[in-house]
């Protein structure tokens, strides 16, 4: 039996206790021990804000035993692995602090504030021999999933172009300070840099333009081109000032030499050169449901992770690193380090 602390029990939080909850519903060999937030008992009846729903409005933590310190939940449990849903400039110390106590960690994306941390954070692991994996939960998402199979097995051919998005309305609180948060360079489009990442490797350089519309926040709206060495047109785009009834939305569009894959609306539409379109057959779960069942399956059966490195996380910021310099110089060509 997997024994699983939850530590931040903000949004993504309770977006992970749903997805430990179904996974214990289901018979999966782990147990969510023990839930530690700074603020657990004004939090343990309410809701939490966020850009997305979580399962439920009221969280009955009854069953679970409650801390408000990760110190006193560590005397008091005896735990596997711990999964970090703090605030991002957490991330890294405590991660580093839980592995050398000998427990394998799930952390929220970014995997840090800043790159350099996010490999001091893949070093520890690799020196403790403990896991560490970083939910950059796309890499999860069955849309996404389908997307890298395309990439990867060619059946469309080579990719031409592409463009992914995602916007929302602001978040709240400790994100909008731009050292905590990244502004939305950082916090919500790092996820379609690590897409790009993931799919084609390190781009070249890249071009940012960026806007500060919410004051202290850093970039609330951003547009990056992506190089390669082949030619292909890339582009992300993303936007946290879209208020009023507007919610959450992510798409992508990309174009292959023969067919083209349109993300949106949670469905996938393929559109092959010669064929008539249909819509992708894909897995109805969430990637947070799927990424967690992923590390605990590695943990299960000693299994090494693969799909989202600690090293792959941290490269991508890298690559956020070198799209901020690009928007502070106006748009600029940079080229992201390389560690
Ligand atoms: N994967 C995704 O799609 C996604 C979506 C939203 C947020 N995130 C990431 O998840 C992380 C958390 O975001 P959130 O929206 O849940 O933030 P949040 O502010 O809603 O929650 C953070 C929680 O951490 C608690 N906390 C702060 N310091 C603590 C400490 N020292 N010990 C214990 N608890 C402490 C706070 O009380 C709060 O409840 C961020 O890094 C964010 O970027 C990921």
């Amino acid at each position: 039996m997997l024994r699983v602390g939850l530590i931040g029990f903000g949004f993504m939080g309770r977006m992970h206790f749903d997805n430990y909850v179904r996974l214990m519903e289901e018979g999966y060999p782990l147990q969510l021990a023990a839930i530690c937030d700074v603020q657990i008992e004004r939090l343990k009846n309410g809701k939490a804000d966020g850009n997305m729903a979580t399962e439920r409005d009221v969280y009955d933590l009854s069953a679970f035993r409650l801390y408000d310190k990760i110190e006193n939940m560590l005397e008091s449990e005896e735990l596997d692995m711990v999964d970090i849903t703090l605030p991002t400039p957490l991330h890294a110390d405590i991660a580093c602090q839980m592995l050398e106590r000998g427990l394998h960690v799930l952390c929220e994306k970014p995997a840090a504030r800043r790159s350099a941390d996010a490999f001091r954070m893949a070093e520890t692991a690799k020196r403790t021999g403990k896991k560490l994996m970083i939910g950059q939960c796309l890499r999860f998402w069955p849309a996404y999933e389908f997307l890298k199979e395309c990439v990867e097995d060619g059946r469309y051919g080579q990719v031409k172009a592409g463009y992914f998005y995602r916007g929302s309305g602001a978040p709240k609180g400790w994100f909008l300070d731009r050292e905590m948060g990244g502004g939305c360079l950082l916090d919500m489009h790092v996820h379609d840099a690590d897409i790009i990442h993931w799919l084609f490797g390190k781009p070249e350089k890249v071009s940012t333009l960026g806007r500060n519309v919410i004051p202290g926040s850093g970039y609330d709206i951003v547009s990056t081109n992506y190089s390669y060495g082949d030619g292909k047109v890339l582009n992300a785009q993303a936007d946290w000032t879209l208020e009023g009834d507007y919610e959450f939305e992510m798409t992508y569009r990309v174009n292959f030499e023969r067919g083209n894959l349109l993300f949106a609306r949670n469905e996938v539409k393929v559109n092959p050169q010669d064929e008539p379109g249909f819509v992708a057959e894909l897995s109805p779960d969430s990637g947070y449901y799927r990424q967690i069942r992923y590390f605990a399956d590695a943990i299960v059966h000693d299994r090494p992770i693969e799909v989202c490195t600690p090293e792959s996380a941290a490269g991508t910021l890298e690559i956020i690193e070198a799209e901020q310099l690009s928007a502070d110089r106006g748009g600029a060509w940079v080229e992201p380090a390389r560690s």
